[in-house]
Protein backbone atom coordinates (compact mmCIF):
# COMPACT_ATOMS: atom_id res chain seq x y z
CA UNK A 1 0.00 0.00 0.00
CA UNK A 2 1.11 3.14 -0.77
CA UNK A 3 1.93 5.57 1.81
CA UNK A 4 1.99 9.17 2.09
CA UNK A 5 3.79 9.64 5.34
CA UNK A 6 6.34 12.57 5.25
CA UNK A 7 5.08 13.06 1.74
CA UNK A 8 9.05 12.63 0.67
CA UNK A 9 7.52 12.49 -3.05
CA UNK A 10 5.27 15.67 -3.33
CA UNK A 11 5.67 18.05 -5.93
CA UNK A 12 3.12 20.60 -5.24
CA UNK A 13 2.87 22.16 -1.78
CA UNK A 14 -0.76 22.87 -2.69
CA UNK A 15 -2.30 21.77 -5.88
CA UNK A 16 -5.78 23.30 -6.23
CA UNK A 17 -8.24 21.05 -8.59
CA UNK A 18 -11.62 22.75 -10.13
CA UNK A 19 -14.03 21.01 -11.50
CA UNK A 20 -14.85 21.72 -15.34
CA UNK A 21 -16.66 19.00 -16.25
CA UNK A 22 -19.65 19.08 -18.87
CA UNK A 23 -22.69 17.35 -19.04
CA UNK A 24 -24.01 18.45 -22.80
CA UNK A 25 -27.54 17.92 -22.41
CA UNK A 26 -27.30 16.30 -18.95
CA UNK A 27 -30.34 16.85 -16.32
CA UNK A 28 -27.44 16.86 -13.90
CA UNK A 29 -25.76 20.57 -12.95
CA UNK A 30 -22.27 20.63 -14.04
CA UNK A 31 -19.60 22.74 -12.98
CA UNK A 32 -18.35 23.50 -16.49
CA UNK A 33 -21.70 24.59 -17.25
CA UNK A 34 -21.41 27.49 -14.66
CA UNK A 35 -18.06 28.65 -14.60
CA UNK A 36 -15.55 26.08 -13.76
CA UNK A 37 -12.78 27.55 -16.47
CA UNK A 38 -13.67 30.98 -15.08
CA UNK A 39 -12.71 29.68 -11.33
CA UNK A 40 -9.12 27.65 -12.99
CA UNK A 41 -8.51 30.97 -14.38
CA UNK A 42 -9.28 33.35 -11.37
CA UNK A 43 -6.91 31.14 -9.79
CA UNK A 44 -3.78 30.89 -11.95
CA UNK A 45 -4.05 34.32 -11.89
CA UNK A 46 -4.40 34.91 -8.21
CA UNK A 47 -0.99 32.75 -8.01
CA UNK A 48 0.56 35.19 -10.41
CA UNK A 49 -0.44 38.04 -9.32
CA UNK A 50 0.79 37.17 -5.41
CA UNK A 51 4.34 35.94 -6.86
CA UNK A 52 3.80 32.76 -5.17
CA UNK A 53 6.02 29.69 -5.67
CA UNK A 54 5.87 26.91 -8.53
CA UNK A 55 5.01 24.58 -6.57
CA UNK A 56 1.55 25.81 -5.70
CA UNK A 57 -0.45 25.30 -8.50
CA UNK A 58 -4.44 25.15 -9.52
CA UNK A 59 -5.48 23.16 -12.85
CA UNK A 60 -8.77 22.18 -14.43
CA UNK A 61 -10.31 18.17 -13.42
CA UNK A 62 -12.61 16.10 -14.71
CA UNK A 63 -15.83 15.72 -12.26
CA UNK A 64 -15.27 15.47 -8.41
CA UNK A 65 -18.59 13.59 -7.87
CA UNK A 66 -19.99 16.12 -5.94
CA UNK A 67 -22.21 17.72 -8.76
CA UNK A 68 -25.35 18.72 -6.96
CA UNK A 69 -22.60 21.66 -5.02
CA UNK A 70 -20.54 22.49 -7.31
CA UNK A 71 -18.63 24.36 -8.91
CA UNK A 72 -16.44 22.34 -6.26
CA UNK A 73 -12.57 23.19 -6.33
CA UNK A 74 -10.35 20.94 -4.11
CA UNK A 75 -7.33 21.41 -3.02
CA UNK A 76 -4.52 19.07 -2.04
CA UNK A 77 -2.54 17.74 0.24
CA UNK A 78 -5.29 18.46 2.18
CA UNK A 79 -8.04 16.96 0.70
CA UNK A 80 -10.35 20.04 1.28
CA UNK A 81 -13.70 20.22 -0.91
CA UNK A 82 -15.00 23.97 -1.61
CA UNK A 83 -18.55 24.19 -3.04
CA UNK A 84 -21.03 26.01 -4.75
CA UNK A 85 -17.58 28.44 -5.28
CA UNK A 86 -18.14 31.93 -7.32
CA UNK A 87 -15.15 33.67 -9.13
CA UNK A 88 -15.33 36.34 -6.14
CA UNK A 89 -14.20 33.68 -3.45
CA UNK A 90 -11.40 33.12 -5.17
CA UNK A 91 -9.46 35.89 -3.56
CA UNK A 92 -10.34 34.93 -0.26
CA UNK A 93 -9.33 30.96 -0.96
CA UNK A 94 -5.83 32.23 -2.17
CA UNK A 95 -5.42 34.11 0.39
CA UNK A 96 -6.49 31.72 3.48
CA UNK A 97 -5.82 28.75 2.64
CA UNK A 98 -3.17 28.47 -0.11
CA UNK A 99 -0.98 31.69 1.42
CA UNK A 100 -2.13 31.47 5.30
CA UNK A 101 -3.14 27.84 5.52
CA UNK A 102 -6.39 28.57 6.75
CA UNK A 103 -9.10 27.09 5.38
CA UNK A 104 -12.49 29.58 3.62
CA UNK A 105 -14.54 27.63 5.99
CA UNK A 106 -17.91 28.92 5.16
CA UNK A 107 -17.17 27.37 1.62
CA UNK A 108 -16.33 23.53 2.97
CA UNK A 109 -18.28 20.84 1.89
CA UNK A 110 -19.26 19.86 5.65
CA UNK A 111 -22.05 22.53 5.41
CA UNK A 112 -24.13 20.45 3.28
CA UNK A 113 -26.34 18.46 5.10
CA UNK A 114 -26.73 15.69 2.24
CA UNK A 115 -23.21 14.64 2.11
S1 LIG B 1 -19.57 18.07 -12.45
FE1 LIG B 1 -18.32 19.14 -11.00
S2 LIG B 1 -18.24 17.77 -9.32
FE2 LIG B 1 -19.31 16.66 -10.84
Amino acid sequence: MFNTKGMENKVFDKHIFVCTNERVGGERKSCGDQHGLNLVAALKKQIKDKNLPQNIRAQKSGCLGICDFGPTVAVYPEGIFYVNVHLSDVEEIVESHIVNNTPVDRLLLKHKKDV
